[in-house]
């Protein structure tokens, strides 16, 4: 996806064309928000390559004023500053949370620097929008949540997808029983791995932080928690070159198959990995495949495309068995909205089907099927979210 989409190589490019459309989508934005509309003043946080897919987003957005940029590396933030016109710029977290002051920190830093960044900006009475993992672990992601209550302050975690349309028809056809009694389910996301970041490779890294976490969160978003996990992982490919010329070890997996167990004898299993060839290209945008698919005693419901990506719905029942397309809008969801929309849901208090508990759980899944692949064993489940996921 977006990972090979917005890679080192094209970051250049990508950022002129930014450049060009963040201009005018500002002076857009400014123009479409009249004088009633709340401003949320954002800070990001991590400048690299998926800052250019949420910029253009947030510049759009009437509920947000961009005021902080903030990346280790200076000329990052400097950059994405310029581009955006964000007017304060720092290096350090530190440095933003002492600086000018705004209401929601997006975090979209190294997966294993989301914890403690994460952590340090709700201690600091910050409202986050996280990219995932929202934490390297569920106890730390429930700490997190602790002091978030305590503070006062919302906490968020991508992804996004049970915002889109596609989502939404799937949830509601699977509750309405138009599949009959639900067994079984598919989803499977991969390419061959981002290029630019050593991170994506390292421990607390993996596919299934990075690529999985799409397909756990839609089918446990619409099958409901699972309660049990049992997990294969592997490494495939165990040294890769970063950023065209260094060679790096690879510690976390980049192949992995997930079963779960939703109770009520519903399975799923859930495929990703970063060895994955892909005739569509790394971004897979053309993918016509269902790649989310659910079958029941009367029905097959199957998601066209990606789910981060959706481009309709695809249903075959025991009354109407020629597939019929459905939910093919794909106006209004795009992945990296997830920003924008948590600061529209603070300035209007309108609540998000997205919540940090769904987030925590599919972060519990991947610990165990971690610990699954480790010990050889079935590995239970504790945390829960409010399910249905359907507005
Ligand atoms: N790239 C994509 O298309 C994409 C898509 C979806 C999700 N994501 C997620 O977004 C996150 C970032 O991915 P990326 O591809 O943009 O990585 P990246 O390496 O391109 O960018 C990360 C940026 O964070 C900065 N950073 C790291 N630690 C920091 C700290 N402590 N303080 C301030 N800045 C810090 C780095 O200097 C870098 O500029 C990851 O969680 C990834 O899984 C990326």
């Amino acid at each position: 996806m977006t990972e090979d989409l917005i890679n080192r190589r094209t970051f250049v490019g990508t950022g002129a064309a930014a450049m060009l459309f963040g201009a005018v989508a500002s002076a857009s934005s400014a123009a479409a928000a009249d004088d009633k509309t709340r401003r949320i003043r954002v800070a990001i946080i991590g400048c690299g390559s998926v800052s250019n897919v949420y910029l253009p987003q947030l510049s759009r957005c009437p509920h947000v004023e961009l005021v902080s940029a903030c990346d280790i590396i200076p000329q990052r933030a400097k950059e994405q500053s310029e581009r955006y016109k964000i007017p304060n710029q720092y290096t350090h977290i530190d440095q933003l949370l002492a600086g000018v002051p705004f209401d929601l920190m997006v975090n979209l830093t190294d997966m294993q620097e989301h914890e403690r960044l994460n952590l340090q900006a709700v201690n600091a009475g910050k409202n986050v929008w996280s990219e995932k993992p929202m934490a390297n672990s569920l106890e730390a992601g429930e700490k997190l949540l602790t002091a978030a209550k305590m503070k006062g302050v919302k906490v968020w975690g991508a992804p996004a997808m049970v915002m889109s349309p596609q989502f939404a028809f799937i949830a509601k056809t699977v509750q309405s029983g138009a599949l009959g009694r639900v067994a079984a389910a598919h989803a499977d996301y991969g390419h061959t791995g981002p290029e630019w970041s050593v991170f994506f490779y390292e421990k607390g890294g993996g596919s299934l932080p990075d690529l999985a976490v799409y397909n756990l969160t839609t089918l446990t978003g619409v099958l409901g928690p699972a309660k049990s996990v049992v997990a294969m992982t592997s490494i495939v490919t165990p040294t890769r070159t970063i950023g065209g010329k260094k060679e790096i070890k690879v510690i976390a997996e980049d192949n992995a198959m997930v079963l779960l167990d939703h109770g009520n004898g519903v399975i799923s299993h859930i495929q990703s990995g970063f060895n994955y060839f892909n005739p569509h290209g790394h971004d897979g945008g053309k993918e016509q495949r269902h790649t989310v698919n659910i079958v029941g005693t009367k029905g097959y419901i199957g998601l066209v495309g990606y789910d981060w990506d959706p481009q309709g719905v695809d249903l075959s029942t025991e009354d109407e068995p020629a597939f019929k397309r459905h939910a093919t809008d794909q106006a209004n969801f795009e992945w990296a909205m997830g920003a924008s929309l948590a600061a529209e849901s603070l300035a209007t208090g309108k609540d998000l089907l997205i919540t940090p508990e769904h987030a925590l759980h599919v972060l519990e899944i991947i610990q165990a099927a971690r610990e699954s692949q480790d010990s050889g064993h079935r590995v239970q489940l504790r945390s829960k979210f409010q399910w249905p996921v359907i507005s």
